[in-house]
């Protein structure tokens, strides 16, 4: 039996979580503590770097002290730390790796430096138990868009697509802007469209052309497309239907994420989808993927929201996974990679 502890800091949310590995597989999860520095960023429109970093840096070992408590454990029970070492903002993650590597030096214990995007698919399995292999991934968060295919969750994992410009939440926080909606973008989007006409709008879906890639994704000319329609009502003196506007973005969104994955998953026979990421708890898309995963016959899992968004649970979860799989250690030198590859 091994407990571990995972340290999240790739973005704005400081994590902390705890989980036991249990002779028979089964991850438990013990505490998932989180500090968010998202108002710092919100009168910015977006996640601002060097505040991001501060932020981490004074809210680790308060949020650590709480994970330990939760856990009811002694930080000396601790049998490995994970930490995400990438991909993310380069000084939010050195504040994680730095902890991470202090408390695994003072504790005498294994380190392991772990991906933050098969993180968020290892979040699934602390809800929903063992995936079955292979499956396909879906992450959407304010940093990523990606479709994945996940056959071994601690060793192969094989990246099938991803967005060629804008993550799908970036789009949700840059319309928002746009309707002077507040920042993140993603809950009050959702909020106005469920109140709007869906199909008020015909916004464009990006690279749905018979000749564009099968599995990428952009939504900057989406961002575009709304951004344009807005002004041109505005410069005819029109009122704008915020409401109708947030339904019409929110269907070109879930459409085509939605499309391509469920398309990837059959084009690659898996019968199973993980939907995660924060814009996982979008009302619409989580909505859609459930009637297209259930037309075509694919099991959907979604983990409840707590866990979709960035969590140190996560990481742990991921690093009990390497641990049970045998995985070695990371060596001393770990260091952040903000572009790491899946
Ligand atoms: O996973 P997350 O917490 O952090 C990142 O790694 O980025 O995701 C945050 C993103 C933000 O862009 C936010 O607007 C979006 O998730 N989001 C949503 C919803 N809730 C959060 N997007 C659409 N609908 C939602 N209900
Ligand atoms: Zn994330």
């Amino acid at each position: 039996m091994s407990l571990v502890l995972g340290i999240e800091s790739s973005c704005d949310e400081t994590g902390v979580g705890i989980a036991r590995l249990h002779p028979d597989g089964r991850i438990e999860l013990l505490a998932d503590e989180v500090a968010s520095s998202v108002d710092q960023h919100a009168r910015f429109g977006g996640v601002v770097p060097e505040v991001a970093s501060r932020a981490h840096l004074e809210a680790m070992v308060p949020t650590m002290r709480r994970a330990v408590e939760k856990a009811e454990v002694d930080l000396g029970d601790i049998d490995a730390i994970a930490v995400t070492c990438g991909p993310g903002l380069a000084g939010a993650l050195l504040v994680g790796v730095s902890a991470a590597k202090a408390y695994a030096a003072a504790l005498n214990v294994p380190l392991y430096g772990v991906n933050h995007l098969p993180g968020h698919v290892a979040a699934d399995t602390l809800q929903h138990g063992a995936l079955p292999a292979p499956c396909l991934a879906l992450l959407v968060s304010g940093g990523h868009t990606q479709l994945l295919r996940v056959d071994d969750l601690a060793t192969k994992i094989t990246e099938i697509g991803s967005t060629i410009d804008d993550a799908a939440g970036e789009a949700y926080d840059k319309v928002a802007r746009i309707l002077g909606l507040p920042y993140p973008g993603g809950p009050p989007i959702d909020r106005a469209a469920s109140t709007g006409d869906p199909e008020a709008i015909r916004f464009p879906r990006g690279l749905t052309g018979p000749r564009d890639a099968r599995y990428d994704f952009s939504f900057s000319g989406l961002k575009t497309a709304v951004a344009r329609w807005v002004e041109n009502r505005e410069r005819d003196g029109l009122e704008v239907p915020v409401e109708d506007v947030a339904a019409s973005f929110q269907e070109a969104v879930a459409d085509v994420l939605t499309m391509k994955a469920v398309r990837a998953a059959e084009e690659l026979g898996v019968g199973t989808m993980v939907l995660s990421g924060g814009v996982a708890a979008n009302s619409r898309l989580s909505g859609l993927a459930a009637e297209r995963c259930a037309a075509a016959g694919i099991e959907l899992r979604v983990p409840r929201p707590r866990l979709c968004t960035d969590n140190g649970a996560m990481i742990a979860a991921l690093g009990a996974h390497l641990v049970a799989a045998g995985v070695h250690p990371s060596a001393v030198e770990l260091s952040a990679d903000p572009a790491l590859p899946v």
